[in-house]
C-alpha cells in the first residue's frame, strides 16, 4: 500500500536518508523503530508531504505521491510535541482541519463530535483549554484531530514519548485498539523497543536512515479486538 523507493533526504550537506526501500501493507500497524537522530521523524515527514526526498520515490496504492502537496494525500500526522494550538479550545484544535477544507458547520459538528467520542474526550473535555489537559488527554486531541480528516494512512511519530512510564503503557493498548477499530493503516515511530514489540504487526529497525532490519511480528494483519494481544507467535527481530 505504501512503499518507499530508493528514498533520498537530504537537509543541505548532511544526507539524513541515504536510501530507504520500505513497503508497508494495507491495514498494517508498521512501526520504525530506532535510536535519536537515525531518521524516523524525516522518513514520516516524507512520507506526510512535509519534507521533499532529494531522490526517489513514494507510492501509495501504486501510485507516486512524491510530488502531491501534504494536504492531497490523505495522510495524518501525529507529531512527536502534538503540535496543538494552545490558543484554541479543545474543539477548535479538532475541527481545525475542517474548517480549512471549508466543511460546512453541522457537517463539521458531527465529524467533530464523533471522533471525540471514539478517541474517549468528553464533551466537557471538548470545551475545555488545551492547558487544561493533561499529558495523555493532549495526546489523544492530537490523534483526534488527525482522524477528523479520515485519512488512509496514519502516522504517529513517537506520540507516548512525552508521558510518564504508567500513562505510556496505558496508552499503548488504547492506541493499537483505536488503530484495529479504525482499521488504517498506520507508521509508528518509537525508539522503545518493548513499544514496538507490543504494538506493531511488523517492525523495521532503522539505524543512521537505513533499515537494518524488517521483522513480522505475527503473520496476520487482520484487525483484532482492542483486549487481544500483540505478543502472539511469531519471530521479533534482533
Ligand atoms: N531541518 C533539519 N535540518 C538539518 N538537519 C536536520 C533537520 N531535521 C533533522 N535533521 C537531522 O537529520 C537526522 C535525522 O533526524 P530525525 O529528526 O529524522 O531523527 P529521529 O530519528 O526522528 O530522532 P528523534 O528520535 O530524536 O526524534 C538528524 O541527524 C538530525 O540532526
Ligand atoms: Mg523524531
Amino acid at each position: 500500500m505504501i512503499r518507499y523507493e530508493d528514498i533520498e533526504v537530504t537537509y543541505g550537506d548532511f544526507v539524513a536518508i541515504p536510501q530507504l526501500n520500505l513497503q508497508i501493507e494495507e491495514g498494517e500497524f508498521f512501526t520504525l523503530l530506532g535510536p535519536s537522530g537515525c531518521g524516523k521523524t524525516t522518513a514520516l515527514r516524507t512520507l506526510a508531504g512535509f519534507v521533499e526526498p532529494s531522490a526517489g520515490d513514494i507510492y501509495v496504492d501504486g501510485k507516486a505521491v512524491t510530488r502531491l502537496p501534504s494536504d492531497k494525500r490523505r495522510v495524518g500526522m501525529v507529531f512527536q510535541n502534538y503540535a496543538l494550538f494552545p490558543s484554541m479550545d479543545v474543539w477548535e484544535n479538532i475541527a481545525f482541519g475542517l474548517k480549512v477544507r471549508k466543511v460546512g458547520k453541522s457537517e463539521r459538528e458531527r465529524l467533530v463530535r464523533d471522533v471525540a467520542h471514539r478517541v474517549d474526550l468528553s464533551e466537557t473535555q471538548l470545551e475545555k483549554n488545551l492547558a487544561e489537559l493533561s499529558g495523555g488527554q493532549q495526546q489523544r486531541v492530537a490523534i483526534a484531530r488527525a482522524l477528523v480528516l479520515q485519512p488512509k494512512i496514519l502516522l504517529l511519530d513517537e506520540p507516548l514519548s512525552n508521558l510518564d512510564a504508567k500513562l505510556r503503557h496505558q496508552l499503548r493498548g488504547q492506541l493499537k485498539g483505536l488503530q484495529a477499530e479504525f482499521g488504517i493503516t498506520t507508521v509508528y515511530v518509537t525508539h522503545d523497543q518493548d513499544e514496538a514489540l507490543t504494538m506493531s504487526d511488523r517492525i523495521a529497525v532503522f539505524n543512521t536512515g537505513r533499515v537494518e532490519q524488517v521483522g513480522t511480528l505475527r503473520r496476520s494483519t487482520t484487525p483484532r479486538p482492542p483486549s487481544s494481544s500483540a505478543r502472539s507467535s511469531g519471530t521479533a527481530p534482533g
